[in-house]
């Protein structure tokens, strides 16, 4: 018995661990509205260059037997297609009512009628087609959207058709025979080329990447984490959304908390990013060992009241110049643990743990460690949307400075913890508040730019609403 909890705990924890989405994105009616708008555009030009499938069948003369006939190569010359009623169909998924499809199609006709063949071309026209669907959502076992279609029903109002070619006079007085018998053929093709296409959306469903590469080091991963959510007024959807780092897919040790997207019916897209994503990203850097950089006097500018060699740094450690005379130092700054970002209500914290081990270089080159300053710092920040770009500013909450390890004996780090506050306040921030100032550009996707679009920080996620634009 406790043999099987141990085997069955560790799949209770992997399924319930990774249960909780890191990104969400609900799409409202409004937004169904808009899509359904761009899709009928897109549509229209399409369904102008379908090929149709040829159709074939006989036609009975009575007594006089019966007509082989085939129409093939048929081309669409013209359609209107109206916008159709679309709608969310609650636990389903979206349910889609077209009427009053005009369609104008052009083609060759064949008939076979005993010994004597016969064709020529043909003009047909097909009007007030109607459709009544409904597409179910769902998800596969990897995290694909998929798509299936649980009902189809069709009406074709009335058609003309006009034979030319041929002999074909003779056949004007048999359309009255062909016109129900191609009518017919026509309505029952509808469902099954419906049908068809759904699968053939399903299958490039099932065929996409759920992993994306975003930066060299980064890549995210964004399978569903559940079937979509239906309801009468929108549709959810729950993402993974978790970065890794490309060589390593390691997982950190912190997870998802659940969040609750709010309402926002007056927008067409909501999106919620929970502060594990953003965290992911960082863990990632981190584990991956980015966090880190060597500093030397060079890249400190030539004003800084402080500089990377032991005269200078002698005002905090008196004894290092006297151990090391006049030599230049190299600082290994990295991080000790994982940057964390958390969101509260209108307010995005950043707490930093780093350390920077100190070296003398010697003339030869080679490097003696002198001592090790360990640091924990936090940020934070008000960020919002404007005009397309994600604006803000940051501010230090809190840095503190205390010696880590020492090769050259204790010393006093009150001096170097004011000094680092100064530095992060009078150079790093304001160039950072600088650049976040003007704004950073909101990345598009495809076609798609974001308008009317607003952001705000909440308790463990930031939820943007936002208007699309399909250009
Ligand atoms: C779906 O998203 C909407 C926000 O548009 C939210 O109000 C609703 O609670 C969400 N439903 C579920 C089941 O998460
Ligand atoms: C920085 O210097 C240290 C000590 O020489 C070395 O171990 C480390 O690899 C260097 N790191 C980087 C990022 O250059
Ligand atoms: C560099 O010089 C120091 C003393 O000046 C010596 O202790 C050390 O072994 C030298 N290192 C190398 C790699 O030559
Ligand atoms: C930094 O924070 C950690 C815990 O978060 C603590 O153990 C450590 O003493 C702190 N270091 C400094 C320099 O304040
Ligand atoms: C954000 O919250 C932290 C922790 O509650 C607080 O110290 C900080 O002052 C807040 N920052 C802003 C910009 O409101
Ligand atoms: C700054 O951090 C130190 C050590 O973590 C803590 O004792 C102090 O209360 C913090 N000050 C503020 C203003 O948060």
């Amino acid at each position: 018995m406790m043999y099987l909890t141990l085997l069955i705990l560790p799949c209770l924890a992997a399924v319930t661990l990774g249960s909780n989405p890191g990104i969400q994105v609900a799409l409202t009616n409004k937004g169904l509205q808009y899509g359904t708008r761009v899709g009928a555009d897109l549509l229209q030009t399409k369904i102008e260059t379908v090929s149709i499938p040829q159709v074939s069948g006989s036609v009975s003369l009575g007594p006089l037997g019966s007509v082989q006939y085939a129409l093939s190569g048929m081309k669409v010359v013209k359609v209107n297609l109206p916008l159709p009623t679309v709608g969310f169909s609650e636990g389903t998924g979206v349910k889609a009512d077209l009427s009053g499809l005009n369609i104008a199609v052009s083609g060759r006709w064949n008939t076979h009628y005993h010994i004597i063949r016969d064709g020529g071309t043909f003009d047909l026209a097909v009007f007030r087609i109607g459709t009544a669907s409904v597409v179910k959502l769902g998800s596969d076992s990897k995290g694909h959207l998929s798509v299936s279609s649980v009902k189809c029903s069709s009406s074709v109002g009335d058609i003309q058709i006009s034979f030319h070619g041929g002999a074909s006079f003779i056949f004007k007085s048999f359309v009255k025979y062909f016109k129900p018998e191609i009518q017919s053929k026509i309505q029952q093709n509808i469902c099954p080329l419906f049908e068809e296409s759904i699968q053939d959306v399903e299958k490039y469903l099932a065929g996409m990447k759920v992993s994306f590469q975003v930066t060299p080091t980064l890549l995210i991963d964004m399978p569903l984490v559940s079937p979509p959510m239906v309801q009468t007024s929108n549709l959810n959807l729950s993402f993974k959304g978790e970065f890794y780092d490309v060589k390593q897919h390691t997982e950190p040790p912190f997870v998802a908390d659940p969040f609750q997207l709010p309402q926002q019916d007056g927008f067409m897209v909501s999106l919620g990013m929970s502060e594990f994503t953003l965290n992911s990203a960082t863990f990632a850097y981190f584990s991956g060992g980015k966090f880190q950089i060597n500093i030397t006097d060079k890249m400190i500018p030539p004003e800084s009241p402080i500089h990377l060699t032991t005269t200078s740094f002698g005002a905090f450690v008196p004894q290092l110049p006297q151990m090391y005379p006049n030599m230049q130092m190299l600082f290994h700054v990295y991080a000790t643990e994982t940057p964390m970002f958390s969101f509260l209500p209108d307010n995005v914290t950043l707490s930093l743990s780093a350390s920077a081990k100190a070296y003398v270089i010697e003339k030869n080159s080679s490097l003696v460690p002198v001592f090790r300053l360990d640091s924990n710092a936090s940020f934070s920040g008000r960020f919002l949307l404007e005009g397309g770009k994600l604006k803000g500013s940051l501010m230090l909450n809190n840095v503190t400075l205390t010696l880590g390890a020492s090769e050259v004996g204790t010393f006093q780090t009150g001096t170097l913890q004011y000094m680092l506050r100064m530095a992060m306040n009078v150079a790093v921030l304001p160039k950072v508040n600088e650049k976040l100032k003007a704004g950073i550009p909101l990345p598009a996707i495809g076609h798609v730019q974001w308008v009317n679009s607003m952001l705000k920080v909440k308790k463990g996620f930031v939820a943007v609403a936002t208007d699309a634009n399909v250009s």
